[in-house]
């Protein structure tokens, strides 16, 4: 893919060829957010605010993926009980846009399904953009199954399509 150079000011300096870096997933740590808001603000028309990555700091579902030292997407998920079962839910992914269709996103989705599963997760669910085919492509590969839409979902009229991958 084209490298292109960093839209921060604060890091991104001094790396050569962004396709050979190595990929560690590892929990989000603070220092790690303005990193993820800038990701999340390039990535979504109604970015969440830095307070609510802050809320989730120490949860084992915030991870970052790391490549040459620097944040190249994250993913935020957690599991919580609904009627009866531990629901999984994945509530924002996303990947820098000049580190996107390397597998960091199939590799931050892999994780966060270990983790789910691992925290006793019995099904994992999310939300995704009717529009948005090539996260649904992801999904699909992952074994997530459209069951519902929900119709003005992301306030500009956007749909959302609920995808949910059984664990048992
Ligand atoms: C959706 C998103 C997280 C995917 O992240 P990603 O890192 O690009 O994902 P991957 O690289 O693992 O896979 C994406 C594609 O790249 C391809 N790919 C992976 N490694 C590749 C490589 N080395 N060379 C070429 N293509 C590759 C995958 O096969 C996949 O192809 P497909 O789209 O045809 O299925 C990313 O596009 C993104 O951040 N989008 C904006 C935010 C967003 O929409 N988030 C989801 C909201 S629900």
């Amino acid at each position: 893919m084209t490298v292109r150079a960093p839209e921060g000011d604060d890091h991104g300096h001094g790396h050569g060829d962004r396709n050979d870096g190595e990929l560690a997933i590892r929990p989000a740590e603070r220092a790690d957010l303005l990193a993820v808001v800038r990701i999340e603000n390039e990535s979504f028309p109604q970015p969440w605010p830095y307070e609510a990555f802050d809320r989730f700091l120490g949860d084992p579902g915030f991870l970052v993926a790391v490549t040459n030292g620097d944040i190249a997407g994250y993913v935020v998920a957690d599991v919580s009980p609904s009627f009866g079962r531990q629901l999984g839910h994945v509530k924002d992914i996303a990947v820098h846009p000049d580190r996107r269709k390397m597998g960091v996103g199939s590799a931050l989705l892999s994780r966060s399904v270990a983790v789910l599963t691992a925290h006793g997760a019995d099904s994992i669910k999310l939300e995704v953009r009717r529009s948005n085919d090539r996260a649904k492509r992801l999904y699909r590969q992952f074994g997530f199954e459209p069951i519902r839409r929900i119709p003005g979902y992301y306030g500009n009229d956007e749909d959302a399509i609920v995808m949910v991958r059984q664990l048992e």
